[in-house]
């Protein structure tokens, strides 16, 4: 299939699958690689939530514990932004999470702790504008909710309250199990996350793999069931060996996720920038690059600089006409060097 043909039968396809929203996908895709425009005439390039299309059913708790139940792994990923949010789900994720990962690929802080829970707070909304289906999570920012488990249910309620959430995740082993039973207790769904805990990297010494000893997986599960005790719906593990991830999973009766975790875990997660190379900087190692966006990105702006420096770009297709063309006469009957003159006030 040549390539005007595979973008043709792609906008059908689309059209097909999103039928009740079919002038929005028609709207939204120019497709410039060979300059086929399928855009109806649209003069803004704003458009609402509502005109998202809802293309599966939501997510909910149940959806998760009957995935895990079926042993069918939960997708997840993180989203930091409106149009993040909405391409996890159209993606088809499941879980999409608002992690404080944002503080550093999104808002360039050198570590996760500079994030407050009003930045939190306006990501979380846009996020959630975005991703209807996908169930969601965010995260509880560093000194929100280590003080008491008080403070922690406060913070949790803002964020479902004023972000809609729907779930929190919140770092820490066996010492915060008081504090997520609070916040389970009042019906929060809670993630514990174990293992590699960023917040924490500086009394762990740093971003190092956990658990890398029996002593250290024996922790670790102590940990992950007492977080499971305390009412959490999965637990994240993040940094730990894989065989370390598949004793812990089948230790528990709730499902893992896991991140550098290995491919046993109930489900993975990956921050979405990362996975689709959004940075021309290192990528860990447990990171697949399924795009190189910094690449792409790079190439299509540094064309847009030659099409406007060339003043090829806009094109006709992109300029607005007048209503009437005998006006472009009257326009030019006007004297331009007199009109500079009086405008400048000389
Ligand atoms: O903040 C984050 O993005 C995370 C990762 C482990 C997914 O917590």
């Amino acid at each position: 299939m040549d390539a005007r043909r595979y973008i043709l039968a792609s906008c059908q396809l689309l059209c097909t699958a999103t039928r009740p929203n079919r002038a929005l996908f028609l709207h939204g895709i120019v497709y410039r690689s060979d300059r086929i425009s399928v855009a109806a005439a649209r003069y803004s390039s704003h458009f609402t939530a509502e005109e998202l299309p809802h293309q599966r059913p939501k997510v909910t708790l149940n959806t998760i514990k009957s995935l895990y139940k079926k042993n069918i792994p939960i997708a997840s990923l993180t989203a930091h932004d409106f149009p993040s949010g909405i391409v996890a789900d159209r993606a088809g994720v499941d879980l999409v999470l608002v992690g404080d990962s944002l503080a550093m690929v999104a808002l360039g802080y050198d570590n996760t702790n500079q994030i407050t829970m009003d930045e939190m707070l306006s990501h979380c909304r846009a996020v959630a504008r975005g991703s209807k289906a996908p169930f969601l999570v965010a995260d509880l920012p560093f000194g929100t909710y280590e003080v008491s488990p008080e403070q922690a249910l406060e913070s949790s309620i803002r964020l479902i309250r004023e972000a809609k959430m729907e779930g929190v995740k919140l770092e820490g082993g066996i010492e915060m199990a008081a504090t997520i039973k609070k916040i389970t207790t009042a019906g929060i769904p809670v993630i514990g996350h174990i293992g590699l805990t960023p917040q924490r990297s500086a009394s762990l010494g740093g971003f190092r793999v956990q658990a890398r000893t029996a002593t250290g997986a024996r922790k670790l599960l102590r940990s992950a069931q007492a977080l499971q005790e305390a009412g959490c719906f999965a637990i994240l593990l993040e940094a730990v060996p894989a065989p370390v991830a598949k004793f812990v999973t089948q230790a528990l009766t709730i499902p893992t996720i896991g991140i550098g975790a290995g491919n046993q875990c109930s489900g993975q997660v990956l921050v979405q920038l990362d996975m689709l190379g959004s940075f021309d900087r290192f990528t860990p190692k447990f990171v697949k690059k399924y795009a190189d966006a910094f690449e792409t990105n790079s190439a299509a702006i540094a064309e847009y600089v030659r099409d406007v420096k060339e003043r090829s770009f806009p094109g006709e297709e992109h300029a607005y006409s007048m209503r009437n063309e005998d006006d472009i006469k009257k326009l030019e009957e006007i004297d331009i060097a007199a009109a500079k003159v009086s405008s400048s006030g000389m």
